[in-house]
């Protein structure tokens, strides 16, 4: 039996690779690398002396889809692949639902004409919206994201409420990742942005490697505790290590679950700043910019309810976070690009 990673290649999916191989799962990894690169494949097949059978397609093509499932035995699916630009998700809408909810839609498909119906999705904590009181239970009502990513992951959310309300053999876990940063602690895989980097942690990094001169604080007249944005940083390990469990616990019962993967503790932006100084040694300059459009204050997690059900808590720090992301970026100064 083996797990499908659809996404494997990119970042999140590439530490689930990773961790997978080390709990002796066989692995089939579906990735178009329209994110990624195949180098993050091999990398950890070289950390893990093990291998991974890699199919480069698309989750949109049924037929490359039919194939896999006939060719490969798979038990359950673990599905990272998506785009995840904000931006361009503004401004190419129509891709961003057809590869996110379409692609979603294609490969459901696929595993309910081959008999696999265990399903693990990267859903966001993007889908409660904007919400008063923090922390944020599973209990909440989903909002309204302020982006079409955002909406593609609440649409892709209800496709599968139906799904698994409409056919109980399915086994489906919606996990909702607060802010996944870090890297696993060789240093070898990482977070490797294509373009300018849209979210902190990349761009603080990539000041202080040099590649970018000043970081922009988006804003430092929230109602917080220094004025700028919190939010709820989770090593992508930590974030890993919550797909297993959760992967365990599905497969025992029928129908779909919900929880957060977070830490259930908020940070700053400029406590990220101190934090990644220190980690570094380096300095990370910055100036305080205007608020950034679709932004919120605080967003952070209660994380009992995973803690409970799945047997999951993260344990990994933010100075452990920062030490990794910098291991990462110091011995990869141009991330996967080898020249
Ligand atoms: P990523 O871009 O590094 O990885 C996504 C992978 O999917 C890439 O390797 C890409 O090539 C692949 N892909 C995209 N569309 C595809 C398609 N149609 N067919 C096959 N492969 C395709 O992103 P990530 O940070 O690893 O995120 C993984 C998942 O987690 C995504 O679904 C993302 O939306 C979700 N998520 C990420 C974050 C975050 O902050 N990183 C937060 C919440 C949710
Ligand atoms: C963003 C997305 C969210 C997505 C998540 C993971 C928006 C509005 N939200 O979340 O949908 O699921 O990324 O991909 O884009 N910041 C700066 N300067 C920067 C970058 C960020 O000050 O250069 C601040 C932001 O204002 C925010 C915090 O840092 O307060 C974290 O930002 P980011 O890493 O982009 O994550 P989110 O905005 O939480």
């Amino acid at each position: 039996m083996s797990i499908l990673v659809t996404g494997g290649a990119g970042y999140i999916g590439s530490h689930m690779v990773l961790s997978l191989l080390e709990h002796e799962y066989d692995v089939v990894v579906l990735d178009s690398l329209v994110n990624s690169s195949a180098e993050a494949l091999r990398r950890v097949e070289s950390i893990t002396g093990k291998s991974v059978t890699f199919i480069e397609g698309d989750i949109r093509n049924r037929a490359l889809l039919d194939q896999l499932f006939t060719e490969h035995y798979i038990s359950d699916v673990l599905h990272f692949a998506g785009l995840k630009a904000v931006g361009q998700s503004v401004e190419q809408p129509l891709r961003y639902f057809e590869n996110n909810v379409g692609g979603t839609l294609t490969l459901c498909q696929a595993m309910d004409a081959a008999g696999v119906r265990t399903l693990v999705f990267s859903s966001s904590a993007t889908v409660y919206g904007e919400v008063a009181n923090m922390p944020i239970h599973e209990g909440l009502p989903t909002g309204s994201p302020t982006n079409p990513y955002g909406r593609s992951k609440l649409m892709v959310e209800e496709v599968l409420k139906d799904l698994a309300k409409g056919d109980s053999r399915w086994s489906i876990a919606l996990l909702r990742y607060f802010n996944p940063v870090g890297a696993h602690e060789s240093g070898l895989i990482g977070e490797d942005p294509n373009d300018i980097p849209n979210n902190l942690v990349p761009f603080i990094s990539q000041v202080a490697i040099g590649r970018r001169d000043v970081l922009s604080v988006y804003g430092n007249d929230y109602p917080t505790p220094d004025g700028t944005g919190v939010r709820d940083y989770i090593h992508v390990s930590d974030l890993v290590d919550g797909h297993l469990c959760a992967m365990q616990v599905i497969a025992r019962k029928h129908g779909i679950g919900i929880w957060n993967l977070g830490t259930g503790q908020g940070y700053s932006v400029l406590n990220m700043v101190q934090a990644f100084e220190k980690a570094s040694g380096r300095d990370v300059p910055y100036r305080i910019a205007p608020r950034r459009n679709g932004d919120v204050a605080e967003c952070w997690a209660d994380p009992s309810k995973a803690e409970h059900e799945l047997g999951w808590k993260a344990n990994r720090n933010l100075d452990a976070m920062m030490q990794d992301t910098w291991r990462w970026q110091k011995q990869n100064p141009n991330g996967y690009n080898l020249e």
